[in-house]
């Protein structure tokens, strides 16, 4: 199945893999494969990961909302390898914000610049949108997103995170 393909890499990053070519899509449909793909490394997004199946009714609804973009980066057997979802929240003050859900990559693929390949396809949502900022939440903890994220010129904003339970 095709989905809008914003673009094609190849990666040469890396010894011990020959070159694989990652394809960053917005996902507009959903197939089998991909449901299959997406649990096999759901267990990457979290360290909490407690081996529930992706959320199918708030993937659908993703896919299918133009506030929404699921991003998934494919490999060349079409294999998804990697995924983040971008949300429009729309401020009267602020105008438009992204927020930042779920970036991850497939541990086996990790740190070959597939998680940056993703994040400058987000860039472009963002600027096709006019959204001038980006924000999101990450623990301290995790290393890798930390330096991930600082890699790509994000700052640690001072500001209290709160959460209310429903
Ligand atoms: C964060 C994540 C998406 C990065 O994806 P990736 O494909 O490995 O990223 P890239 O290969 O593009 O790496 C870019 C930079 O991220 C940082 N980074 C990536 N993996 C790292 C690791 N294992 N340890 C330390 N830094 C790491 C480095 O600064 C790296 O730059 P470098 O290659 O010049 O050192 C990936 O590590 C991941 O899925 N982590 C687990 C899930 C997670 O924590 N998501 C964020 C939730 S807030």
């Amino acid at each position: 199945m095709v989905v809008s393909q914003l673009s094609l890499y190849k990666l040469t990053k890396g010894i011990e893999m020959s070159d694989i070519e990652i394809r960053i899509e917005r996902l507009k449909k959903l197939s089998d494969s991909d449901v299959d793909d997406i649990n096999r490394i759901l267990p990457n997004l979290t360290e909490d990961y407690d081996g529930r199946s992706v959320n199918m009714p708030a993937l659908t609804k993703i896919i299918s909302s133009p506030l929404h973009e699921q991003f998934v980066a494919r490999d060349q057997t079409g294999r998804i390898v990697g995924m983040a979802t971008l949300s429009e929240v729309i401020s009267i003050y602020h105008g438009s914000v992204a927020y930042l859900e779920d970036i991850f990559v497939d541990a086996n693929a990790g740190k070959r610049g597939i998680g940056s390949m993703i994040w400058d396809a987000m860039l472009d949502w963002c600027h096709e949108r006019g959204i001038k900022r980006m924000e999101f939440t990450c623990r301290p903890e995790r290393e890798a997103a930390t330096n991930f994220y600082k890699k790509h010129g994000c700052e640690i904003r001072n500001t209290n995170c709160f959460r209310l339970k429903l």
